[in-house]
């Protein structure tokens, strides 16, 4: 706890349930539960989150209100347009989450340069002095972008400080840097980070300033990651990527003037982030024959379809229980996937350990890569390549069905335009006319999928 001199009035309050102490315990009053209690401002929730949800209003029928598109700020980067659903939105709150070092300063910087043009821009940084953020858009080669600087992490001189300057994008790096006297906690905090996001935020739509707030992902501790701004913000976007690749995703997770899910995909070069209008090849590892354990699939997450190439190895355990490792897969699903294979394909997988991993360090949520999934498990567990060429998607059912996934037609055009000749998709996704260059090979039960496979 940094300082006795609190000014508010704070109270503890349970992050579960609500109900308050006035000091720190380890066990909520309330609900019993255990570490939950936070530090929060004791003003009554009306006066600080009133105007999160505009100005106060009558009740009025649907349809006497006129609805409005919300005007738009392109930032003049094509991706990160894309992602934020045509542009920034004036009042809008955008979090952008990702892991440290990952390119969020870089994209901010760049941006902000770009509006700096037409938008007065406020760079408030926490983490950098003004000389590091200097050296950074030499770098980008943006040393004479017209964007205002301020190195700050109280909040209150950061609110006074947009009184004076009045931007019209302000961007926070990072909001875990910084902290209000009003509250005793320390900086990064779930409590400090809650409240300075939610004064910023009543700010943003006082002023019509859009604001993005930047949010390092942290393990689970003490420091507050981003999570807990999800619900206060208007759009939640989270950079994924192999550190080591030189790809990374902004992908929106939520996006109250937008749709949620849309990707925008940058290469990190010398220079700074650079857009890829084009991106679904660049998830696919080149194998000059084709080699066991690997399927591709066609994902449909965001507008484009991205090609991704699906790694599995499976190798007999070596002693005590079997492991079990997804990477950019959900793990929980694999443990489905595997007991689907078991029952329904008749392949014993107990008595082996099962990586599987998505290259490139996308993060797939979508069932349509469960075919994709089990045949590469299949392949690494047989040692024999799928046939070169193979593109497959389908979604995975409990009973051994292969269900139906959106839009699978447009995923049967990319794999013919990336040069892929066959196709495997449930029987419900194949096309009622032939797509050139492509067989389709429809299925609609894995063991069918498999039978297919062992009679090549
Ligand atoms: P940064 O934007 O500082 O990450 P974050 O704010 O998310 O912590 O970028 C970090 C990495 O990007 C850093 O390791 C260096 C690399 N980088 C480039 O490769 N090219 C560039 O032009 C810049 C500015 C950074
Ligand atoms: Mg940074």
């Amino acid at each position: 706890m940094a300082t006795s001199k609190t000014k508010g009035r704070s109270v503890y309050a349970c992050t579960e349930c609500g109900a308050t102490a006035p000091k720190w315990q380890g066990q909520c009053p309330g609900c019993g539960a255990w570490n939950t209690l936070v530090e929060s401002l004791a003003a009554p929730a009306t006066s600080r989150f009133a105007s999160l949800a505009g100005t106060r209003s009558a009740v009025r029928p649907l349809g006497s209100i006129v609805a409005r598109e919300n005007p738009r700020v392109a930032t003049g980067l094509a991706e990160f347009d894309r992602v934020l659903g045509g542009g920034l939105v004036p009042g809008g709150v955008v979090l952008l989450g990702g892991d440290p070092g990952i390119g969020k300063s870089t994209l901010l910087l760049q941006a902000g340069a770009a509006l700096g043009a037409a938008h007065p821009v406020l760079y408030v940084s926490g983490e950098e002095s003004p000389e590091q953020i200097a050296l950074r858009a030499e770098r980008l080669g943006l040393v004479n972008a017209p964007v205002e600087l301020l190195a700050e992490v109280q909040l209150e001189a950061i609110v006074a400080a947009i009184g004076t300057a009045r931007p019209a994008v302000v961007v926070v790096d990072s909001i875990q840097t910084v902290y209000t006297e009003a509250l005793a906690s320390a900086p990064g905090s779930v409590s400090q980070v809650r409240e300075c996001a939610a004064q910023l935020t009543r700010l943003a739509k006082e002023r019509g300033i859009s604001v993005i707030l930047v949010g390092h992902v942290t393990k689970e501790g003490a420091i507050a990651g981003p999570r807990v701004l999800e619900h206060i913000v208007d759009t939640v976007l989270y950079f994924e990527g192999d550190p080591h690749s030189a790809f990374r995703l902004v992908r929106a997770i939520k996006n109250r003037f937008g749709a949620a899910n849309e990707l925008g995909v940058f290469g990190m070069t010398e220079r700074g982030l650079k857009g890829v209008a084009n991106p679904s090849a660049l998830f696919l590892s080149q194998h000059d024959d084709p080699v066991p354990g690997t399927a591709v699939v066609a994902t449909l997450e965001g507008s484009r379809p991205l090609l991704v190439e699906i790694q599995a190895l499976v190798d007999p355990v070596a002693g005590g229980a079997p492991r079990r490792l997804a990477v950019g897969l959900d793990p929980q699903r694999l443990a489905l996937l595997l007991a689907v294979l078991h029952r329904h394909g008749g392949v014993e997988v107990g008595g082996y350990d099962v990586y599987v991993n998505a290259v490139g360090g996308v993060r797939i949520d979508e069932p349509a890569v469960d075919m994709a999934v089990l045949l590469a498990i299949y392949s690494s567990m047989k040692n024999r390549p799928l046939p070169a060429k193979l593109l497959v998607f389908g979604e995975v059912g409990l009973a051994g069905e292969v269900r139906p996934v959106q839009r699978g037609q447009e995923r049967i055009r990319e794999a013919a335009k990336l040069g892929f000749r066959t196709v495997l998709c449930p029987s419900a996704n194949q096309p009622k006319q032939a797509v050139q260059g492509v067989e389709v090979v429809p299925f609609d039960r894995i063991e069918r999928a498999i039978a297919w496979l062992k009679a090549l």
